[in-house]
């Protein structure tokens, strides 16, 4: 099928079934394209929450989709490929977390939204990565945060509290290095350093702005600068450079590359549109619980 032939198809049954195509800023340029609306985690679940479609074609990964199911139960929520997980959100499980509950009884649990329902719902409070400084910033006492490592000691470094980590990290920022950003500082000594804050504390150190992909997009339009370095997943390039023509993007590290993001396609979106699946789903007890957490978010900001 031609490139236009499937576009079309899929705009038509977007409409036909009253569908929203969300897609994440790591989805390849021609997801992205297709958007309706393209943003970071937290920007897509405040979208899939005020919609009023009824079918949400979620272009991510799984958690993102189960996030938008949670929120969204009277809508089917599609993940046009199954397979699309997050190893960052694999390292906490249901039942390591009970038993580190049970360790620090007293602890208050917030969780980064890259997680499992199950695990939201054994939380006190989800955050993302543009609302996690916010959301501990507000919490008296010992909090256990769970499971990117990284951010929790970024969340640490600028809130000033001792937080009980969880040993997880996201294997595609690990991939960006402090040598990376330094070769290329030298290179472009006039460049400003943009890093998501799940990069390594080596590398946030060497960055003039750590930000969610939402607040990586902000800055890029707003800041004087013609030059940015950017520490994170390479498929924000895609946007970055459509909405900045006249400014350069320099990908901090071409290894940054997330294999599960990269699963999603436009004939995977036209399938999941036809066939309405693969749908995710979240049995009922537990998505009022992990509902419970992202509210509290929500409240917060
Ligand atoms: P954002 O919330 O900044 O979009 O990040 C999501 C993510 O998966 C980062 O790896
Ligand atoms: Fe998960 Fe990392 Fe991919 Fe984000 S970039 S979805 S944290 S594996």
């Amino acid at each position: 099928m031609e490139d236009r032939e499937l576009i079309e198809r899929i705009m038509k049954l977007k409409k036909d079934r009253n569908a929203v195509i969300l897609v994440h800023n790591y989805q390849p340029g021609e997801v992205q394209d297709i958007a309706d609306f393209l943003g970071d985690s937290l920007e897509l679940s405040r979208k899939a929450a005020e919609s009023d479609a009824d079918v949400i074609v979620f272009c991510g990964v799984r958690f993102m989709a189960e996030t938008a199911a949670i929120l969204c139960p009277d809508k089917t929520v599609l993940l046009p490929d199954p397979e699309a997980g997050c190893p960052l959100a694999d390292m906490v499980t249901v039942e390591a977390l009970r038993r580190k509950k049970a360790e620090h009884p007293e602890a208050f649990v917030v969780c980064y939204v890259n997680s499992s329902a199950e695990v939201k719902a054994e939380s006190d409070v989800c955050c993302t990565s543009a609302n996690a400084v916010r959301i501990v910033e507000q919490i008296d006492g010992k909090v256990l945060f769970v499971p990117d490592q990284y951010l929790g000691r970024h969340v640490a470094s600028r809130t000033g509290k001792e937080l009980i980590l969880w040993p997880g990290f996201c294997p595609v920022h690990m991939n960006i290095l402090p040598q990376d950003i330094e070769e290329l500082k030298r290179e472009h000594p006039e460049a400003r350093v943009v890093v998501h804050p799940e990069c390594r504390p080596e590398v946030t150190a060497l960055a003039d702005e750590v930000l969610s992909t939402g607040g990586m997009c902000r800055y890029a339009g707003e800041t004087e600068s013609q030059t940015l370095i950017v520490g994170t997943e390479v498929g924000i390039l895609h946007r970055l450079r459509r909405e900045n023509p006249g400014k350069t993007f320099l990908p901090a590290s071409e290894r940054a590359v997330c294999s599960n993001m990269k699963r999603i396609t436009p004939e995977k979106v036209l399938h999941s549109l036809e066939d309405l699946s693969p749908r995710v789903e979240v049995p009922e007890d537990i998505r009022l619980r992990a509902k419970a957490a992202l509210d509290a978010m929500v409240q917060v900001g």
